[in-house]
């Protein structure tokens, strides 16, 4: 397989394309926009905090008004993107690039800027192993250190997939340039059916990152619960090995609840063990929504669905902890929601990704 093509098919930094730069109206900020990136992912290169959340056309975060300049909408049918914002003309900026100089009415904000600007490098498979019967832990391999946040994820650009897809890190920063990935396969997915059926140990492809700002809050001086549902296993287990690392979970106490659809969907036990084997104060909690199957394996254990299995475990006390969660939007949204209309915490307190 030959290194990543870019969103429009066409290969990563795909030299025919003329740089063009991009002027934010109100603050006069300019940026220059270079290769296949989009409006988005340059703004972010260049430090400019466009808003944001998942990169993928989903959350609808990153709208921008084109006041000057001819900018293409990559995914016109993007969910992200309202039947309000197309009769106001509003693009979302993960999926618009511009084709001549631009100027873009938005309000950039530093919180938006992650300390590690987002890079775009070649990385190869290293190893790839299952973690159930339908996800798979792979390593990728980069020439320069892997530097991201716990918590944040990466672009993969796959050849013959049309447009890029995160994932997030399962590990943490590390100088051997190592990025642990998870990934659950989607039926009939275009990327993930690549990385199931023919990414193997020696292909590469491009990566672009790290994005993502569900980020360990260390200054938080409060016990983190973290929600993880399917692959959403990937961020919190980078969350709670960066709280063990910076020595948080010696006088704090991480709940780790992991939501499978049936038994034999629970995975993640083993990783928390290794931890409370060198004395972080961690605890398991796996809950499955369907516990009947036909895998013969018997479940004891929680059911239900997770996001209501952890506000239940911390009723009366929901805002004295650092909320994390990561999976599917319905959990994501509906634990957001019930622990700040519900239960008044304060969204502050409250670090979420949603896998569109
Ligand atoms: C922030 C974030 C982190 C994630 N982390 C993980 C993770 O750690 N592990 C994991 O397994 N999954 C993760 N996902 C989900 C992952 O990115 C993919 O959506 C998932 O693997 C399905 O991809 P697919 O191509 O197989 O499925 P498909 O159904 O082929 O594609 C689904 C996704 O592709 C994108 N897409 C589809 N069509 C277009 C288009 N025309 N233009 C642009 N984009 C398009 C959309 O984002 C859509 O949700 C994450 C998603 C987000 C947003
Ligand atoms: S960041 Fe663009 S739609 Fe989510």
């Amino acid at each position: 397989m030959s290194p990543g093509s870019g969103a429009d098919g066409g290969a990563v930094g795909d030299p025919v394309r003329k740089p063009v730069r991009i002027t934010v109206e109100a603050s006069g900020e300019t940026f220059e926009q270079r290769g296949d990136d989009t409006v988005l992912r340059a703004a972010l290169r260049a430090g400019v905090g466009v808003p944001y959340e998942c990169n993928a056309g989903g959350c609808g975060s990153c709208r921008i008004q084109v006041v000057d300049g001819a900018v293409d909408d990559l995914w016109p049918e993007a969910p992200g993107r309202s039947e309000r914002d197309r009769r106001a003309g509003k693009l979302l900026a993960c999926q618009a690039r511009a084709s001549t100089d631009a100027v873009v009415r938005v309000r950039p904000s530093s919180e938006y800027v992650g300390d590690r600007p987002p890079v775009r490098r070649t990385a190869r498979v290293v190893s790839v192993e299952a973690v159930t019967h339908d996800m798979r832990r792979l390593v990728l391999q980069t020439d320069d250190p892997a530097d991201f946040l716990p918590g944040q994820y990466v672009s993969l650009f796959l050849p013959g997939v049309g447009a890029p897809r995160n994932y997030s890190m399962a590990n943490l920063a590390n100088a051997d340039g190592q990025w642990e990935l998870i990934v659950r396969r989607v039926p009939a997915g275009a990327a993930t059916g690549v990385l199931f059926d023919s990414f193997a140990v020696g292909d590469s492809c491009a990566i672009d990152g790290p994005y993502g700002l569900a980020t360990l809050r260390a200054d938080a001086p409060r016990d983190i619960v973290c929600v993880a549902g399917g692959s959403g296993l990937a961020p919190m287990l980078s969350i709670t090995r960066g709280a063990h690392a910076a020595g948080l979970l010696r006088d704090r106490r991480l709940s780790f609840f992991y939501g499978a659809r049936t038994p034999a969907d629970v995975c993640g036990g083993a990783e928390l063990a290794s931890l409370v084997a060198e004395g972080a104060d961690v605890s398991f909690h796996p809950v499955v929504s369907t516990p009947a199957t036909d895998h013969g394996q018997p479940w004891e254990g929680a059911t239900g669905y997770v996001h209501e299995a952890a506000v239940a475990a911390f009723a009366g006390r929901t805002a004295d902890v650092e909320w994390y969660c990561a999976g599917p939007p319905p959990m994501t949204q509906a634990l957001q929601s019930a622990l700040v209309l519900d239960h008044g915490v304060p969204v502050g307190q409250i670090h979420f990704d949603r896998f569109f």
